[in-house]
């Protein structure tokens, strides 16, 4: 999808649609001290032609400026467009970016089975402007993507073209640079989810290895570097707790190493990305339950989630070091799979007593986050479907959010509403580490059923000691379960765009 800025007079601009939010004006019941009459909703641009091309349509009453109602309105009077979209954002004073990526979402979806190719998009007025076509740049680079690529009646029904239109009164190279910025963190967002679509057969540990380098090699970026480990390298580096999980594979796994240093950026700090990369679990001998199990194809979604955003960090050049870490492999029981109480040795040489072979994203995090360590980086962060209990705590709106450090909680925070995803933070504290105490060995894998997502965090937090650092469980919101008007049903992409802006906020 191409992105284009115009500032010039909406009503001039050909196009196959031109779209507008229309906003809610109407106050909640309890303060309308019984006033007679519900304002109009009203369009959130100020351009006079656009405003009269609606002005019927909305006289009418069918449109309420509803979140996420549609109309569309073939040839408006007095405009070149040969549609006007009209989409409803709800209530005008909760107009916000998070809310516009989700109209721009929901008009690109529209858009896309009635093939039609090119959207022209208002970026409303009540936003500041730069942090409005950002949104809507996002927005659509999220709607456009679909996960049907197996399908052999497979229409290409992406969008040619995305037109945002600012007010005439703005400055344009300001807004230009939003428009490619955001364009990137929406290729990256996507590239992350392709990866997260395919399938286990495909998506292997090589695979996924393969298409990091060659990710790499399409950036032709000076400053990143890949570098891939094999199974010979990871037993070398005494990655006890990453082979165990590996051990029962015929797929080797490979850890992934991508390296980003940009000239004139300090030696510190220097920032790790630690991505769970299980590209099929299956329990192991803790074997899963048969119903649903295709869906673990998806536990690799941190992985594809790191390596989206060093794509965007490499092409938004941000003066900071960052290290990314994925740690692929599958989970299978074998003969050569390892068993529950079994005993490993970490990287750190932490001993592990293995309760539930199941619990496998956190042996492969464990020694990815030592060597994170080892590597030199000062500040850390993972992303996992770690745990089902994360769930269970927060549904399928909400990441879990842990940190061992308030300030970088807080740096995090400030990236989560620049990106506008959603996460909630979880607790570590000390006394929940008496629940992974193993009698044989230093810690076990598993704390059993209560308070899952947080034990599985404080198993990780012994590796990472006293290291900045924080974690995302992502398993509940990086699959989607349904389709929705902005996104399609399937891998969300989530945690790429914060963890650029997490990144982004080191800078300077
Ligand atoms: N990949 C799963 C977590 C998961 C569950 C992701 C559901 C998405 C949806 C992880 O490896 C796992 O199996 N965790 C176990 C841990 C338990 C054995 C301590 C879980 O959550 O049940
Ligand atoms: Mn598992
Ligand atoms: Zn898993």
């Amino acid at each position: 999808m191409n992105t284009k800025l115009v500032l010039s007079k909406p009503a001039e601009l050909e196009t196959e649609c031109l779209a507008v939010v229309v906003l809610d004006h109407s106050e909640s019941k309890s303060q309308n001290n019984g006033a007679p009459e519900k304002p109009a909703p009203k369009i959130a641009s100020p351009d006079p032609a656009i405003i009269s091309a609606a002005a019927e349509l909305i006289a009418s009453g069918e449109v309420t400026g509803k979140s996420l109602e549609i109309v569309l309105l073939h040839s408006p009077r007095g405009l070149k467009a040969k549609r006007l979209l009209l989409v409803g954002g709800g209530k005008a004073k909760d107009l916000s970016a998070y809310q516009l990526r989700k109209l721009a979402g929901a008009a690109v979806r529209f858009l896309k089975p009635r093939s039609l190719r090119n959207l022209a998009f208002f970026a409303p007025s009540g936003l500041e402007p730069a942090e409005s076509v950002k949104a809507v740049v996002e927005g659509a680079f999220v709607g456009d993507f679909d996960p049907d690529t197996y399908r052999s009646d497979r229409k290409d029904q992406r969008l040619n073209e995305l037109t945002v239109v600012a007010a005439a009164t703005s400055d344009q190279k300001n807004l230009q640079r939003s428009v490619d910025e955001a364009r990137t963190l929406g290729e990256s967002q996507n590239f992350t989810r392709e990866l997260v679509n395919e399938p286990g057969n495909h998506m292997t540990p090589t695979e996924l290895a393969n298409r990091a380098r060659q990710m790499t090699e399409e950036l032709k970026s000076p400053a990143l570097k890949c570098e891939i480990l094999d199974a010979d390298a990871i037993t070398k580096l005494k990655m006890g707790a990453f082979m165990s999980v590996a051990q029962g594979s015929e797929e080797p796994p490979a850890l992934i190493v991508l390296r980003y240093e940009p000239e004139g950026a300090p030696s510190k700090p220097v920032i790790g990305l630690v991505g769970k990369g299980i590209t099929f679990d299956s329990g192991g001998i803790s074997i899963k339950p048969s119903d649903g199990m295709e869906k673990m194809k998806y536990d690799m979604a941190g992985g594809a989630a790191m390596l989206g955003a060093m794509r965007a960090i490499a092409l938004l050049k941000p003066k900071v070091k960052v290290i990314a870490l994925v740690c692929a492999s599958e989970n299978m029981p074998s003969g050569k799979a390892q068993k529950p109480g079994d005993v490993q040795i970490a990287m750190s040489g932490k001993s592990i007593e293995i309760i539930n072979t199941d619990a496998e994203g956190r042996l492969v995090l464990a020694d990815g986050l030592y060597y994170a360590r080892q590597l030199g980086c000062t500040h850390l962060i993972d992303a996992a479907t770690l745990t089902g209990a994360c769930v269970v705590a927060l549904g399928m709106i909400n990441a879990g959010v842990f940190a061992n450090n308030d300030e970088i909680y807080q740096r995090f925070e400030k990236a989560l509403e620049r990106a506008g995803e959603k996460m909630w933070r979880l607790p570590l504290d000390e006394e929940y580490r008496e629940i992974i105490r193993s009698g044989i060995a230093d810690i076990v894998n598993s704390g059993g059923r209560w308070g899952g997502a947080v034990t599985a965090a404080m198993f990780l937090k012994e590796f990472v000691e006293d290291t900045p650092w924080i974690h995302l469980d992502i398993a509940g919101v990086a699959w989607m379960e349904e389709n929705k008007p902005w996104i399609a049903k399937g891998p969300s992409g989530v945690a790429v765009r914060s963890l650029v802006e997490f990144v982004k906020g080191f800078e300077s």
